[in-house]
């Protein structure tokens, strides 16, 4: 190959110096925020050196890495974030998942085998029931529903085989809020591990290893993302339970890249000033609706007419921006289905869409078909997610929905 006349020939040619150039930064600088880690291979000076990572990953040990997947700087700096602070004290791990979806299911993967038996309240997350019923099925695992306000009186339902009790307090449709203490309290007694599902309460209202979980699922896509623009769980757990999770996790490749892995730092920097006013404005809107006559009732766990408002009392340190209301009426397929896209559609603030705990509000009818244990008998159901905007213009955006409704319905 001919050396361009501008090369000197002790020097190595472009190609080789367009791979090296500029690689001998000090990457020690000291900046607010960790830097973006955009990395696939870990390079290592020495074999030694490669071998000692090896066995500190294969043994979980904190910050160890080979490879990306296992871990770099910015996707270390989130696990600890995470297990310090939905810890709370307890000493935790986090791992972390491509999706809320994700740290469910693999969550379970990790404690649950042919011919185990698992405990789920009734109005969870409508996917997780779909994993229960599809894979965790086929794979012989046996998922049995609960009424979701239950507290231990769910041991008469425990078996010799009961692996997993599998908690979202409240039910992020029809917000139910368990006796989360005493059913941990039940299952330690017995061996059995508990998860929850904390999407709702977020580690700034809900702190779960106080209340004896084992296990705690943050569908990071929600409030510790809150613009709507990232896609991540976690599991935060016991540090006793990690290696059981951990070789699971690095059994099934699962990992997240340092872009999003940051965008979620950078979000949760701000999570509480977010939430308490996603509390504020959404208790402002709940009260509101229920002075409302075409509202049957509010499903709000800060309301005292919530079923269970003196348990959220006692175990929340606060409330988010999601419930959803009943409308008075039967819930029949024709009129009430006209009635609903007359109240959801062509809203200002609130939009159509799957997913919350972003800085904008939504609508959404619930579909309640999946509930097993506890079957729904009331009216059509709306779920709302309360964004950052001011409650007064939501309601106003509300007011205008009614009025729509009612030019359908007479
Ligand atoms: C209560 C709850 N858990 C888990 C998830 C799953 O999170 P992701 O959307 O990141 O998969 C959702 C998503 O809507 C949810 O509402």
């Amino acid at each position: 190959m001919t050396q361009p006349t501008f090369l000197r020939d002790d020097e190595p040619a472009l190609p080789t110096r367009l791979i090296d150039a500029g690689r001998r930064v000090d990457t020690r600088i000291a900046t607010v925020n960790t830097p973006v880690s955009r990395a696939s291979s870990v390079l290592f000076d020495s074999l030694a050196q490669t071998e000692a990572a090896g066995k500190a990953v294969a043994v979980g040990e904190r910050h160890a890495t080979t490879y990306a997947t296992v871990g770099t700087q910015t996707t270390f700096a989130l696990m600890d974030a995470l297990a310090e602070i939905e810890g709370g004290g307890v000493p935790c791990r986090a791992a972390l998942m491509p999706s809320g979806l994700a740290a469910i299911t693999t969550a379970l993967l990790a404690f649950l085998s042919p011919g185990d038996h698992m405990l789920v309240s009734d109005s969870v997350y409508g996917p997780m029931r779909v994993f229960c019923e599809g894979m965790l099925a086929r794979l012989g695992v046996t998922a049995e529903y609960f009424d979701p306000a239950a507290g231990d009186e769910i041991a008469a339902l425990v078996r010799p085989t009961t692996r997993v009790i599998y908690l979202e307090s409240p039910g992020s449709y029809t917000f139910e809020i368990q006796d989360v203490p005493a059913i941990c309290a039940m299952a330690r007694a017995r061996g059995i591990v508990t998860m929850i599902d904390n999407a709702w309460g977020s580690p700034v209202f809900a702190r779960p290893f106080d209340w004896g979980v084992d296990v705690s699922i943050l569908p990071l896509t929600k409030y510790w993302s809150g613009h709507a623009d990232v896609l991540m769980g976690a599991v935060v757990i016991r540090e006793a339970l990690w290696p059981k999770l951990w070789g699971t996790v690095r059994q099934l490749g699962l990992c997240v890249g340092g872009d999003d892995a940051f965008l979620i730092l950078r979000g949760l920097r701000t999570a509480d000033v977010r939430m308490r006013r996603h509390e504020a404005s959404a208790s402002t809107v709940a009260r509101w609706l229920e002075s409302r006559s075409e509202v049957a009732r509010v499903l709000h766990p800060a309301l005292p007419s919530h079923p269970q408002h003196e348990r959220w009392r006692r175990d929340f340190r606060g409330s988010s921006g999601l419930f959803a209301f009943e409308l008075r009426g039967p819930m029949d397929d024709g009129p009430q289905r006209a009635a609903l896209a007359a109240l959801c559609e062509g809203r200002r603030h609130f939009h159509i869409g799957y997913s919350w705990g972003g800085f904008e509000s939504l609508i959404m009818p619930a579909r309640l078909t999946g509930l097993r244990r506890t079957p729904w008998q009331g009216g059509a159901l709306i779920r709302l997610h309360i964004g950052l905007e001011d409650p007064r213009d939501l309601i106003t955006d509300l007011e205008a929905g009614f009025d729509a409704m009612l030019a359908v319905t007479g």
